[in-house]
């Protein structure tokens, strides 16, 4: 079976390398990959939202599975826009349909989705340019912190959590009026502040009501040590998550898990694909902080590797929704992994850096991410490498992963140290 994979991080990297490995992939196309990904297979420039450019690229290759890795596309439709051709009725697509994922599309829709299933989540209230006055009235009712956030899509940048009432104000009409996350932010949901630690679940599911639960794991976000400074895409991960136990498995499970699935079915939104649950432990439970219709970027890079069964055995099965009969091994061990990023990320930074050091490191396996191929290893993105590493427990895994680091290096490489502190 041909496998072509859209995306081009270190998510699409670590997917590939498994696809890679099963017996049933012939030959494996990443589009538009990077420098990882063409070394195990073949990287081809598409434009990963256009339907008819994919579809046709699948016909010309007979390409058997599609794995959209990001959500731009999922969000603007491209499974739609794939099944919308006869032709690819058969196509296998991981990643769901636009009206599913709208889940990640618009903060306003997960949670009526989530308030009409009883899922727990934050309280909100969504409100628009003609109701700024009651949304800054709104604000007044809430206790600080003050949780703004942009609807649509804004590249992980459009949650705003604000201390002072003025302040978040202001906030909410620079969203509103002045378009501060363009038109992501015509829309704003505000949200009753949650705290407690934060992890992330991940399931593959069938569209029939079936899943089947990947490993969990906590990311860290920030780009600063002990959790400071700017939001990032990702700078580490960690699975298992520790703190998951039994109980806090099954009460996810049974409040969150299995009425997301069961609800996608209800509500006749087609799901196939992964389904990633940004969640909070709180002092009342497990809560839904956000849902993302995708893997998540660097959670897949040790999520993915602590699969031992055949990942294209776990697609098959999703399309013919059947996967709940499947059982998926698990590599009990810890792994981590730790992202390299350009000097200045999440802030502007310079590219085309050159990355030496790079080899087969024994005990790692490094993602890439932002990198590009010009004779030489290059960077071509904020999020450069993810170092991924089993031990028996984190600091052993950690250890390895900070140990190849040590060898990498390009030009204003920054990389936090302290992945995994507070677990
Ligand atoms: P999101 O893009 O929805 O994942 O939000 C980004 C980050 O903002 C999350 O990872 C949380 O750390 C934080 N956050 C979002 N919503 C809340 C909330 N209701 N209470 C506390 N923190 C939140
Ligand atoms: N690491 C968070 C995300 O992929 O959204």
């Amino acid at each position: 079976m041909n496998v072509l994979v859209l995306g081009s991080g270190g998510r699409e990297h670590a997917l590939s390398h498994k696809i890679s490995q099963s017996n049933r992939c012939e030959k494996l196309f990443i589009a538009p990959g990077n420098a990882g990904t063409a070394s195990l297979g073949e990287n081809v420039n598409l434009n990963i939202e256009d339907a008819i450019e994919v579809g046709a690229f699948v016909k010309a290759n007979a390409i058997g599975i599609v794995v959209i890795g990001p959500e731009a596309p999922l969000v603007s439709g491209l499974h739609d826009g794939l099944k919308a051709d006869p032709s690819l009725s058969d196509l296998v697509v991981v990643g769901p349909r636009q009206a599913a994922a709208e889940l990640e599309g618009s903060k306003d829709f997960a949670k009526k989705f989530m308030i009409r299933h009883n899922i727990p989540t934050a309280a909100y209230e969504t409100f628009t340019k003609d109701t700024l006055e009651q949304g800054q009235a709104f604000l007044e009712t809430l206790d600080p912190p003050y949780v703004l956030k942009a609807d649509g899509l804004a590249a992980g940048k459009g949650v705003l959590i604000i201390e002072d009432l003025q302040e978040a104000k202001d906030e909410l009409k620079n969203m509103l009026i002045d378009a501060k996350f363009g038109d992501a932010s015509t829309r704003v949901v505000i949200e009753e502040f949650l705290s407690g630690i934060e992890f992330s679940i991940f399931a593959l599911a069938d569209g029939h009501g079936g899943y089947a639960l990947l490993p969990e794991a906590k990311d860290y976000k920030r780009i600063g040590e002990g959790d400071t400074g700017l939001n990032t895409g990702g700078m580490g991960a960690i699975s298992p998550v520790p703190f998951f136990d039994d109980a806090l498995r099954n009460r996810t499970i049974q409040e969150i898990i299995e009425p997301t699935i069961k609800g996608l079915v209800k509500d006749n939104l087609p799901y196939q694909g992964f389904v990633f649950f940004g969640l909070i432990n709180t002092d009342r439970g497990p809560k839904v902080i956000e849902y993302n219709v995708r893997m998540g970027d660097p959670e897949t890079e040790v999520v993915i590797p602590r699969i031992q069964t055949d990942i294209i055995d776990l697609f098959i099965a999703m399309d013919n929704g059947t996967i709940d009969q499947i059982k998926v091994d698990v590599n009990p061990q810890t792994a981590a992994t730790v992202m390299a990023v350009s000097g200045g990320y999440p802030g502007s930074y310079e590219k085309g850096k050159v990355i030496d050091g790079l080899r087969d490191f024994e005990q790692t396996t490094v993602y890439h991410a932002g990198t590009k191929l010009q004779d030489k290893v290059i960077t071509s993105g904020g999020r450069v490498m993810a170092f991924t590493s089993f031990g028996v427990d984190k600091e052993d895994a950690l250890s390895k992963s900070y140990a190849a680091l040590k060898e990498v290096s390009f030009e204003g490489m920054n990389y936090r140290k302290d992945i995994g502190f507070d677990l």
